[in-house]
């Protein structure tokens, strides 16, 4: 097949969004929407492939040179026929075929886009649409064809008369174009309509008049070319992406209990025989591994968890790594860079924050662990607490393996203690405990006998 190259228009103003931000860098399930159709022409291997962005849109220009991929300029928003004649330049020495599409359609598939080339190549065309058949096709551009079917113009719902309006074969927006006679064609376009801009769309009836080939391939699943221009239309993109990641992890072997109240974003993996309970959110670059059991209303960001691993209802677990066979939770918190050994079991109200927590750790009753270092099977009584903010500057606490640290113990960093030690019930810390030592650090309690005896006979005068 031949070599293909692509084009991906993200330079309009996305003005029904009303926002500040461009809109190909509003996110669906977790990722802009530019990124989903990077990653959807990223199977393509698309050469050259160019994002035409607009002029001054910072964001968007530095977003594309994170992705690494090659941007041309569109100085002034005249329309998709000049967005596409602004990437010229970059196709100067190309005469192959070009996928043209748009930032704004994040659920179509690559299979769909695979289909449209082979039409393409099939019909040896010099332009081939995809198209697909709405209910409400309002907004779109509508497909007419002649009296055989064949694709004779696109015509612009705004400019479009009533009898045009009743046709329910919409533009995707997403072509394959033979590239020199688009380029070619777009010398020819003109503004001479109610938006006064320079429409790819005209290309068509322009190639039909010169007797080339127009193909149109009608979308399996009308679905995948959704368009999105508003709020409105991102909610329904988001909830079909959705109800696609759920199906597709069910497929692959996990159980979601009530799928619709559990949110997974578009890049995250879960293995096989985790199960996943009502209100879950699992977001960002998460990976969770098999025989998980992922509590309701648990919140992951960004994490890595080994099998085996139980995080319990209403926890929270934020760009950290958990290990296997670790439980968290009911109701902790773990978050920024925290790493959890194998085995170790994390309780109701603990927070760990920045802090790695060697393998077999028991940490299981409300607690704090902030910037701390802790070897394997340390014990973290109830209510401990790393005081590691000076009010100026955080400071490191290190815990040897197999200490065992006294409930309401309170660590004021920077400190080690070391394996073995342990720490008296109720005691402040403030200097470094010798391996296998005992630390208290606390007042001597004394008994006053009688004392309460005396004190009652004293108020009332017997
Ligand atoms: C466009 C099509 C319409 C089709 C619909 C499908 C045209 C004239 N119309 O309409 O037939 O049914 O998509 O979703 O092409 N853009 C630029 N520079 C510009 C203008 C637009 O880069 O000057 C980009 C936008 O960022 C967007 C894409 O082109 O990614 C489409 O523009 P948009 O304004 O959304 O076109 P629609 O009105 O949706
Ligand atoms: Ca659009």
């Amino acid at each position: 097949m031949r070599h293909l190259g692509c084009i991906i228009l993200a330079a309009g103003e996305g003005k029904r969004f009303k926002s500040k931000l461009p809109k190909p860098l509003h996110h669906l399930c977790g990722k802009p929407l530019i990124d989903h159709v990077l990653d959807c022409v990223s199977q393509l291997s698309c050469a050259p492939l160019v994002v035409v962005a607009a002029a001054g849109s910072t964001p968007m220009i530095s977003h594309l040179q994170d992705r690494n991929v090659q941007t041309a300029i569109q100085d002034r928003r005249l329309g998709t026929g000049h967005a596409v004649g602004c990437a010229r330049e970059q196709f100067a020495d190309f005469d192959g075929p070009i996928l043209v599409t748009c930032a704004d359609v994040p659920l179509l598939r690559p299979q769909t886009m695979e289909a449209l080339v082979e039409e393409h190549h099939r019909h040896g065309a010099a332009a081939t649409l995809l198209t697909a058949v709405f209910d409400d096709p309002t907004g779109y551009g509508r497909i007419v064809r002649n009296d055989q079917g064949t694709v004779t113009a696109i015509v612009e719902h705004r400019d479009a008369d009533e009898q045009i309006r009743r046709i329910h074969e919409i533009n995707s927006g997403i072509y394959v174009f033979e590239g020199p006679a688009l380029f070619e064609a777009l010398n020819t376009l003109t503004p001479d309509n109610d938006q006064g801009e320079y429409y790819l769309t005209d290309v068509i009836a322009r190639f039909v008049a010169q007797g080339q080939t127009v193909a149109a391939l009608p979308a399996a699943d009308p679905q995948e070319v959704l368009g999105v221009n508003t709020r409105a239309e991102l909610a329904r993109a988001e909830a079909i992406a959705r109800d696609r990641i759920r199906a597709r992890l069910m497929a692959d072997g996990v159980t979601l209990l009530d799928p619709g109240s559990i949110f997974i974003d578009a890049d995250v993996q879960i293995g096989r025989d985790t199960v996943i309970w009502p209100g879950a959110f699992i977001l960002g670059n998460t990976i969770i591994g098999e025989d998980c059991q992922i509590g309701g209303h648990v919140f992951i960001e960004n994490c890595q968890i080994g099998d085996g691993t139980r995080i319990r209802h209403c926890s929270v677990v934020r760009d950290s790594t958990v290990g296997r066979g670790v439980t968290i939770g009911p109701f902790a918190h773990v978050r920024d860079s925290s790493h959890i050994g194998d085995a170790t079991r994390i309780g109701s109200f603990a927070e760990v924050v920045r802090t790695t927590l060697g393998q077999r750790c028991k940490d299981l009753h409300f607690s704090y662990l902030g910037d701390a270092i802790v070897g394997d099977e340390v014990n973290i009584g109830a209510g401990a607490v790393t005081c590691n903010y000076d009010g100026t500057r955080k400071h490191q606490t290190v815990i040897g393996e197999g200490a065992f640290v006294g409930s309401n113990s309170t660590i004021i960093a920077p400190l080690t203690i070391g394996p073995g030690a342990y720490l008296a019930g109720g005691s402040t810390i403030n200097k470094d405990v010798p391996a296998e030592a005992l630390a208290i650090g606390r007042a001597r309690q004394e008994n006053k006998e009688g004392y309460v005896r005396r004190l009652k006979r004293t108020n009332t005068g017997r």
